[in-house]
């Protein structure tokens, strides 16, 4: 890994072993992009990429009479010039002029890399990662726009953001500022993006880039189900083994676009950032502003090795704390088991049954404070219910430690009800546009988190009630989207800040949160997966991944999000049948066959299971504790697809590559078939492993492929839809 300046043609080469990311100073002193992608050799002089020439109907800089931003590659452009592409900033001058130009001053390379003030960043201890800062300087608008980019030594990725700081004496709007712009000299790529909504989230979509546009984006105030604020291109022929890809990651919660463009000479420009719709930034005297960073990784080696980088990346450098890379604690939640009908006593029978299992943690969801029995009551008064809880949450959390087990509870403190005596007392506390009605969700208004004293007052709420009692788990739930958005606290042309404002506020109660709480093991949550996003990552190392506890719907789901973030981060549990989202029945061997693959738990009662299931149950948590640190952080293949076929399948691999867990399911029975081979991945060639009864070479599994004929009949082949078949596959020697 380094980082090189060639003062002469003024590049800069950054590179580890794997990537080259290289880009100058063009010929009108800005940014100019030259090359990102596998590493190749660094040279003196790379100015033969820019196109000093022009071509009929372009428009020139009038200095250099030759040089058009429109015919070379950007790194941050800006609109209004002679660049026509979607834009990466914005600003705007007192004067209502919006062009703008930064030109390069300086720039400094250091070991490491810094924290963003305020927002959730990739971290790296000095030999680790390089960055490098470019200063660039607008002398009419008295703006430094500092780039900083972060090479890392271990894995092909390049972390971007950008900061502007008005050194001038008059206010600086700025109404755009993405984190990275990514310019690449050609268009032969596909999009894939991760959409959906509730209970089916972060389904693949693939789109071929041509002439024109694909953007996907949020304007919820969260990341959302609806999107996801993490994309891949890739080249056609690019499979999950083979082939080039570039995946674009935002470390950000709130509203992102993700967007790219292929311009007439086919070149495609991605784009990432804060969404610029209702984003508007006065930058006062002396002010910066930051952008939350952007993470591009590349590879020639497929979509799985796309997958492995940001799976690491996340787990290694990003996810803080005593849970990095550390095995998560087999959970029982209540709220599929009881919803908010509930009280000790019988919380403390299923967490009873919970302990006689195995359990590890138990967690008590929504309804356990202020006055909620149902969801249109209670949000925002962060006190416990003593008709439900005599003791409170240190009682009931006292006696759950007393079974053995550690307790955990549920909190969705962004969120008041109108029914609730915080909204009594400060109903200028939720966002609301005034003169307009404020739409509901789930009976809940978003309570304005922009401002200090909110954020205040609910942190101090929760930490009355934390300190008290012996926590170790709390799971911060977000059952809304942001509308009418208005904040009492600025004025007029300071509206525009106030969804990012927003997810500031968010993150600084989770920084204070986890910083008194530094045991406490925080799961994200979204009504399911309508945050997860590598923002949320930095925070709380697992995210709920869905409400949808399908078993066949979350082979599916949970398949999506292994493409951008890692198992250990996928919240995923065994839940009752049939289930209660899709009234579908699976055997039980199913469901945590699936849930296996992320945080493992159950979401039922215990109590209520049959004796023989009872005991599969046992010996589940069993197999989950032997082999949790392989699954949530060994290395993950996807080796079948759920989306084309109607059985799916993925394994993990130890690092050292002795150790494997291979998994199958059958979604949906076909009769007749012959149960042929599947290709295993990542195995060592040359080693001799066990499998299905049998010894195989590493080779043997990967290239001709496991014959499915040899699996367990049962699970197989026998005209069932939803079993499902796992083994744990060793190293003969
Ligand atoms: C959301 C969550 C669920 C549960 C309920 C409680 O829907 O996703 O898991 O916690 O809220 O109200």
């Amino acid at each position: 890994m380094d980082i090189i300046w060639h003062s002469k043609s003024k590049h800069f080469h950054l590179f580890n072993e794997k990537i080259s990311y290289i880009m100058g100073v063009t010929p009108l002193g800005d940014l100019g992009g030259i090359y990102f992608g596998r590493r190749i050799h660094d040279k003196d002089d790379m100015s033969y990429a820019y196109n000093r020439f022009t071509l009929p109907n372009v428009v020139v800089d009038p200095d250099t009479e030759s040089y058009s931003m429109e015919l070379n590659l950007q790194e941050y452009p800006c609109y209004g010039t002679t660049d026509f592409g979607t834009c990466a900033y914005e600003t705007e001058l007192s004067n209502g002029s919006k062009i703008s130009s930064f030109v390069y001053k300086d720039h400094r390379i250091y070991e490491g890399k810094t924290s963003i003030k305020g927002l959730p960043a990739t971290y790296a201890d000095d030999d680790e990662a390089m960055t490098l800062e470019v200063y660039l300087e607008d002398e009419v608008a008295k703006l430094t726009l500092t780039m900083s980019y972060t090479i890392f030594e271990n894995y092909p990725v390049v972390a971007r953001h950008a900061a502007f700081t008005n050194n001038g004496a008059t206010r600086v709007k700025l109404a755009r500022a993405l984190s990275a712009c990514l310019d690449l000299p050609d268009q032969d790529y596909e999009w894939i993006q991760f959409s959906g909504a509730w209970a089916r989230e972060r389904m693949p979509v693939v789109r071929k880039i041509s002439e024109g546009a694909l953007s996907i984006e949020s304007r919820r105030g969260i990341s959302s189900a609806n999107q996801n604020p993490f994309v891949i291109i890739k080249r056609p022929q690019t499979d999950e083994e083979r082939g080039e890809a570039i995946g674009m990651s935002l470390v950000y919660s709130g509203n992102f676009i993700a967007k790219a463009e292929c311009d007439t000479f086919g070149r495609t420009r991605l784009l990432m950032g804060i969404n610029p719709d209702m984003f508007a930034w006065p930058l006062e005297k002396g002010a910066t502003f930051e952008t939350p960073e952007a993470l591009i990784a590349h590879t020639c080696e497929g979509l799985g090795d796309l997958s492995r980088t940001f799976h690491d990346l996340y787990n290694n450098n990003l996810i803080r704390g005593k849970w990095k890379n550390t095995a998560r604690p087999i959970l029982n939640n209540n709220w599929e088991a009881t919803f908010m009908d509930f009280d000790e006593d019988k919380i403390l029978k299923i967490a009873k049954k919970a302990a006689d299992a195995g359990v590890e943690l138990f967690v008590l969801d929504d309804g356990w404070f202020g006055k909620r029995n149902d969801d249109t009551a209670g949000l925002g008064d962060w006190t416990e219910n003593p008709a439900k809880l005599p003791q409170g949450i240190a009682g009931l959390a006292r006696k759950i430690n007393a079974l053995g087990m550690k307790f955990g509870f549920w909190i969705e403190p962004e969120m008041v009800n109108p029914d609730s005596d915080l909204y009594r007392r400060h109903p200028d506390w939720a966002l609301a546009t005034p003169g307009r009605k404020s739409s509901l969700g789930r009976h809940q208004l978003v309570l304005d988190f922009s401002r200090e004293e909110v954020v205040d007052c609910i942190y101090g709420m929760l930490k009355k009630v934390l300190e008290g009692a012996p926590v170790s788990y709390i799971k911060w739930d977000m059952n809304r989207s942001l509308t009418e958005v208005f904040s009492n606290a600025y004025p007029a042309d300071e509206q525009g800040t106030v969804y990012h404002r927003y997810v500031l506020g968010v993150y600084s109660l989770y920084e204070r949160l986890t910083g008194d709480f530094p045991d406490i093991l925080f799961e994200s949550c979204s009504s399911g997966g309508n945050r997860y996003d590598a923002g949320m990552l930095y925070y709380a190392p697992q995210t709920w991944c869905s409400d949808n506890t399908d078993a066949i719907d979350r082979i599916r789901i949970q398949y999506g999000t292994s493409f951008g973030y890692p198992i250990s981060s996928i919240g995923a549990h065994v839940s009752a049948s049939p289930n209660q989202q899709t009234g579908r029945s699976t055997p039980i061997s199913t469901r945590a066959n699936v849930a296996y693959f992320g945080t493992f738990g159950y979401e039922l009662d215990l109590n209520k299971l049959s004796d023989e299931e009872f005991a599969e149950v046992k010996e589940q948590i069993k197999f989950m504790k032997e082999n949790r640190e392989l699954l949530q952080f060994g290395s993950f293949y996807r080796l079948r697809s759920p989306f084309e076929n109607d059985q799916a399948s993925w394994m993990v691999v130890s690092k050292d590559r002795k150790k494997a867990i291979f998994a199958l399911y059958c979604m949906r029975s076909n009769v007749n078939q012959l149960p042929g081979y599947l290709r295993l991945s990542g195995l060592d060639p040359d080693r001799r492993y066990t499998f299905a009864g049998q010894m195989f070479y590493g080779d043997e599994l990967m290239n001709l492929g496991a014959t499915l004929k040899l699996l367990n009949k049962k699970a197989l082949a026998t005209g069932q839809d939803f079993v499902s078949y796992i083994e744990v596959i060793d190293a003969v020697d």
